[in-house]
């Protein structure tokens, strides 16, 4: 696999495939060649902060200790809410603008809900990273999504909402939130603030203006995003395992990546079953006929797994004119510290 002069590289796949692990080995891989290198994971299990030897991980790089390498690691965990904010706080034309939205009782509502889908605050960390010039490369895990797709259409969806026809009625200046937060309604609406206490009226005026003021960074940011996701130094990495509803996601995938016109990078095929070439008929003599028959089992079995996804190499390399997809096999236990990971990476090819 060729990553020279690669900036970003997304890591994407159906869910729990090894995604996460495959970001943070090769991220491990590329600190190791001495380039500095911000690995985003989106890890709800924290699994990879445990591997790495953190306690925790947070919603800005920390650089990993500990391991030796000519470069630098920084690992972090996406955090959804955090950065929808932050991406807010930058996007505000002033502090107060920012203040004013962050603390806005519809706005906390209405961005948990968009948060709920953790591809478009994946892309925007992305974005910001990628202009950081502490890291050289950024390594971006995608999220355990059943649709790997969504992340590629988050800045559309976005752009498509700002532009839609729904958010336009609604912030025109006779739309329906001059009406709402207008005259006749305004009796309404105290009356209630009276009883709950809550100035809806107050809030609804504030986040509508706020978010028209927000609504052109946004755009911009949507697009400059967009832009990255398509640029020749971002490449986008396919993992899958070698079943088949993960390699019907994986030829899904690169189909999309192809239409959109996005830089795919590679395949992986992970969890690779093998099977020892041994001769199961001279086992007898050495092990005994009871032992020798269990063996002879267990290796017969493990040749029906390595058939099954010999053949679903095949597949995936005819369907995609791949000539040397990467093969990383099952190993004997789970990934969870540096060693696993070292291990895993030198298979990465
Ligand atoms: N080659 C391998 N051999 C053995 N275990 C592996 C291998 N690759 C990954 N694993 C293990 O499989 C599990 C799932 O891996 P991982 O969390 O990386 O998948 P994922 O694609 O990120 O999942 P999700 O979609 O839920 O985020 C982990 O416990 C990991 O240690
Ligand atoms: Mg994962």
């Amino acid at each position: 696999m060729n990553l020279d002069g690669k900036r970003v590289i997304i890591v994407a796949g159906s869910g729990g495939v090894g995604k996460t692990t495959t970001s943070a080995a090769l991220a491990l891989r590329l600190a190791a060649e001495g380039r500095r290198v911000a690995v985003v994971t989106i890890d709800p299990a924290r699994r990879l902060a445990a591997a790495l030897g953190m306690d925790e991980l947070g919603n800005e790089p920390r650089r990993v200790e500990g391991i030796e390498l000519r470069g630098e690691l920084h690992a972090m965990q996406l955090d959804a809410k955090r950065t929808f904010d932050e991406l807010i706080e930058r996007l505000a034309p002033d502090e107060r603008a920012a203040k004013e939205v962050l603390g806005n009782r519809i706005y906390r509502e209405l961005s948990g809900a968009m948060t709920g889908s953790q591809e478009f605050t994946a892309v925007a960390k992305l974005y910001e990273l990628h202009r950081d010039e502490r890291y050289d490369v950024v390594v971006l895990d995608t999220p355990p999504s059943r649709n790997a797709l969504d992340f590629l259409d988050a800045p559309d969806r976005l752009t498509g909402f700002l532009d839609g026809r729904a958010l336009q009625a609604l912030l025109a200046p006779t739309g329906l939130a001059a009406r709402i937060v207008g005259r006749g309604t305004g009796v309404v609406f105290s009356a209630l603030s009276r009883i709950t206490g809550i100035d809806l009226l107050a809030d609804l005026s504030v986040f509508f203006r706020s978010l028209t003021g927000l609504i052109e960074g946004f755009r911009r940011r949507a697009a400059g995003v967009k832009e990255l996701l398509g640029d020749p130094a971002t490449t986008f990495l396919v993992v899958t395992s070698p079943e088949r509803e993960p390699v019907e996601e994986a030829l899904f995938f690169h189909g999309r990546l192809r239409d959109a016109g996005m830089p795919f990078g590679g395949l992986i095929v992970n969890r690779v079953h093998s099977a020892p070439d041994a001769d199961v008929a001279g086992l007898d003599a050495t092990l005994g006929e009871r032992l020798a028959g269990k063996v002879g089992e267990t290796l017969r079995d493990l040749r029906v797994l390595a058939d099954r996804d010999a053949a679903a190499i095949e597949l995936l390399k005819r369907e995609l004119w791949l000539r040397d997809p990467v093969l990383v096999p099952l190993l004997d236990h789970d990934v969870h510290d540096v060693e696993g990971l070292a291990l895993l990476q030198r298979h990465l090819g």
